[in-house]
């Protein structure tokens, strides 16, 4: 059995206000419901990110997309591999909870992903790709950044085998490649290189959650008008090494990070991963010391 794509990642923190803010500059909408503060990406009816308040920041849950009416399936399968399952928590209701092994809550909700809007912008003159002729395209590059989906999360693992392992077995995850020691990247079939993986470190956390955007000018647009909001620490603007995609990140108010990504690389069931013995990056700037430190404490 597979899970359809990720739906959302639950966060709690201590300040929904302050999360308000971040996710607003970054181009998100949001709302309150349930004493919860719910993104959403314009023009997508689905959430994309679920905050609750708490003491202090930490990675609350991740929910995947599974067929109406299959739950009852999926529950027996989760007990076949000996995978209790448990309560939901108390913020956030509906579908089927358990833990992984890392004990972060795994959310499977019967929701459909809701389709994205499509990218209104001119055609690019890429290489020998010319497909935009007596058009200007700078005065179309002043809108706000607005990102269309959640790509992607990676959480902080403290076994990056282990926990391959285990979202495999438990919501059919493939390998999408790995770089072994540092990080894993998971797909849920076609599309996306990498909806969802993991990076090596002594206990569980968010590492950065990705925000699809259509093109560079988007991304960098974006870096700006967080920079002018006050979010200046970043790494980008880079091209990655593991999926190819265009990035540019900013840190968030707890200490993970939130990426801009355009342009990741696409695959099928043909895909084969391998192990890469690379940087993070084909090209960037230097990587800030921080950005693989696991900023959450350690669960007791
Ligand atoms: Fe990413």
């Amino acid at each position: 059995m597979r899970v359809n794509g990720l739906l959302h990642y639950g966060l709690q923190v201590p300040s929904l206000e302050t999360g308000q803010n971040f996710y607003s500059s970054f181009g998100l909408d949001t709302a309150e419901r349930d004493n919860s503060l719910v993104v959403r990406c314009s023009g997508r009816d689905l959430d994309q990110t679920v905050l609750t308040e708490g003491p202090e920041k930490r990675l609350h849950h991740v929910a995947f997309s599974v067929d109406a009416g299959s739950l009852p399936n999926w529950q027996r399968h989760l007990e076949t591999l000996d995978i209790r399952i448990v309560d939901p928590p108390r913020q956030v209701s509906g579908g089927l909870w358990f833990r992984d092994p890392d004990a972060n809550l795994v959310n499977l909700r019967e929701e459909a992903l809701a389709p994205w809007r499509p990218f209104d912008t001119l055609p690019a003159n890429f290489g020998d790709e010319i497909r935009r002729v007596d058009q200007a395209l700078w005065p179309t590059l002043n809108e706000k950044t607005q990102p269309r989906r959640l790509g992607h999360v990676l959480i902080f693992s403290s076994d990056n085998t282990r926990s391959e392992e285990f979202y495999r077995r438990s919501l059919g995850l493939r390998l999408s490649d790995r770089i072994p020691g540092i990080a894993t990247f998971m797909n849920t079939g076609s599309g996306d290189h990498h909806v969802f993986g993991f990076i090596q470190s002594t206990h569980p956390g968010l590492h950065h959650s990705s925000w699809e955007v259509a093109n560079l000018d988007q991304i960098a647009v974006g870096a700006r008008s967080m920079a002018e909001a006050g979010h200046t620490t970043g790494w980008g603007l880079g091209r990655h090494s593991v999926g190819s995609n265009l990035f540019h990140y900013i840190r968030d108010p707890w200490g993970s990070w939130i990426e801009y990504f355009s342009d990741i690389d696409q695959i099928t069931e043909k895909w084969e991963p391998q192990d890469w013995d690379t940087s993070p990056a084909v090209w960037c700037p230097v990587m800030p010391g921080e950005f693989i430190v696991n900023q959450e404490s350690k669960p007791e």
